[in-house]
This record gives C-alpha cells, structure tokens and sequence, in this order.
C-alpha cells in the first residue's frame, strides 16, 4: 500500500466515522470541501441510496461540492431557505490541540466559515498528518482578497511576519475563488504565536474578504489514526 493510499484510507474512515455518529435523517447538513469531505458527501448519498438515511439536505461549501452532492444523490438547499445547520462535516489543513484550524487550502474558505457559523455543530474529519502543536507550521494561512488592489496587502502581510504570496494557477494566471476573489497564502516560517490576534488584525483590514483561521468554530474533530479513530469534543 503506498503512502498516498493510506491517507486517503484514513481521510475515508474519519469521513465513515462523522457520518455514522453526527448525521441523522432530517437533518440539514454542511457539507465541507477537499478530498477528505467530498468522502463525507459520498457516504451520505450511499446511505440516502440504501435508506440508511432520509429527509437530509446538504448545504454545499463550494461549487465543486455541490456537483459532488447532485452526483452522489444528495439533494441541496440554500442558508437562505434553511439558515439553521444541524451539523456540518469538514476537512481541515491545521488542527490544534485546542480545536483551533487553518482551513483553506482547497481555497473555500469564505464559504467554510460562512456555513461552519450557521452551523449547530461542526465536525472536522481530518488524517492524523493535520494535527500541529501550533499553527501554521504545517501549512500557510489563506487569506482571501478582492482582487482590486490586492497587492497592497503584501506590506501588511509582512509586518505579521509572513511571507506572502499569490496564489496562482498552474499556468501563471491568479487563482480565482468561487466568489470571484484571490488567495495570498501567508507562510509563518515559526508559525502563529497568536492565532487571535493575527485573526483580530485580518479582520479589520479592508479589501480583506476572510482568512483561514477556524477559531472556536469546530466543535467536534474526527482524527483518523493508523491505530483507531480519536474523537475530540470542544470543552
Ligand atoms: C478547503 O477550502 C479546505 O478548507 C479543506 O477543508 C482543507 O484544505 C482540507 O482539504 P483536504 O481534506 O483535501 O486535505
């Protein structure tokens, strides 16, 4: 079995994991972005196919979900139409030991934490490879901006002691997020020393959309382990 293999097989059983234990029928459900969700919306339309569920509607985090969720089986509504989230399911790039994330990386963050706020419960499926002691030391913070005078926030970005950069497609062009925005990844050569601070200071700055950092959001984090599934509760 390669490396790559047993990833996917732990993001797999997290997902098998949240689904078996948070999801019941009627609910409203989130469904979250990334290879490890999109496991998580696979196996909720495998379970409305065999009646092992009814009556969920999912809320979509990206628009790479949503055609995931029409494939699978799994039929979508709007917050406007159903703005209370029984629970929603989602992957994560960082998790601290205090549940604290850095999400982002398959750049559908805004949505995320859109959907992650209207949600009762948030549950983060994650391999073991994402828990950090600190974040930011594994993976850069996204930061999404309006693409009108995005390079103004590089200076900024640099004086929170990141190293900044654009995130670009392949071919050279910017990438564009669902909402018509970009992404400047900001690497933190020692990580965050105050994740709320850094999250306080990114908020405030116009032309700013949101960022990566998931503070008090999760809930619930599901961590696949080559030896068992961990299940950590927000205290
Ligand atoms: C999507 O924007 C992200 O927040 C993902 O949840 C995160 O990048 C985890 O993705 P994987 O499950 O693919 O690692």
């Amino acid at each position: 079995m390669t490396s790559t293999t047993s990833t996917d097989t732990l993001k797999h059983r997290a997902a098998v994991h949240a689904v078996d234990h948070f999801v019941r029928s009627g609910m409203v459900v989130g469904l979250g972005t990334g290879s490890t969700a999109a496991h998580a919306v696979v196996e909720i339309g495998a379970r409305l196919r065999d009646g092992r569920l009814h009556d969920i509607v999912g809320i979509p985090t990206s628009e790479a979900t949503a055609r995931l969720a029409r494939e699978s089986g799994v039929p979508l509504t709007t917050l406007e139409a159903r703005p209370t989230v029984d629970v929603t399911i989602d992957g994560a790039d960082e998790v601290d030991p205090v549940l604290n994330l850095i999400k982002g990386l398959g750049g559908a963050l805004l949505r995320e934490k859109v959907v992650a706020t209207a949600s009762r419960r948030t549950v983060i499926i994650v391999d073991d490879s994402k828990r950090v002691a600190r974040l930011g030391t594994r993976a850069p913070l996204p930061v999404e901006v309006v693409p009108f005078g995005w390079s103004i926030h590089l200076p900024f970005f640099q004086e929170l002691e990141a190293e900044p950069e654009l995130r670009r497609l392949d071919d050279g062009r910017a990438f564009v997020t669902d909402n018509g925005h970009y992404i400047v990844d900001c690497r933190f050569p020692e990580g965050l020393q105050d994740p709320h601070a850094i999250a306080r200071a990114l908020d405030e700055r116009p032309g700013i959309v949101e960022h990566g950092l998931f503070l008090n959001l999760a809930t619930d984090v599901v961590i696949a382990t080559p030896h068992g599934t961990e299940v950590v509760h927000r205290g």
